[in-house]
């Protein structure tokens, strides 16, 4: 069974090959979602993720291996931008 580390939430959970990380993350109240979105459907991107420095659509990953993932990618980007403006 493959493990699934939140890097952010610094949760582990153990799934089912085939698992959808998008249900994984709802099921837990792990929030990769902050806004309005498509409701899974893979068209808004506001689940966007990183998998071993690969982006990727949570909603539209299902669980094959063990992962780290790291959710806040648009709040790090955000936090960065105006970090970048403040400085
Ligand atoms: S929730 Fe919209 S692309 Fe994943």
């Amino acid at each position: 069974m493959p493990k699934v580390h939140f890097i952010d939430e610094n949760q582990t959970f153990e799934v089912e090959k085939g698992d959808s990380l998008w249900e994984l993350a709802q099921d837990n109240n792990i929030e990769i979602v902050s806004k309005p979105h498509c409701g899974g459907e893979g068209r808004c991107q506001k689940c966007l993720s990183q998998i071993n420095g690969e982006r990727v659509l949570a909603c539209q990953t299902f669980i094959q291996e063990d992962l780290n993932i790291e959710t806040n990618l648009q709040k790090k980007e955000r936090e960065e931008a105006r970090r970048l403006m403040n400085s």
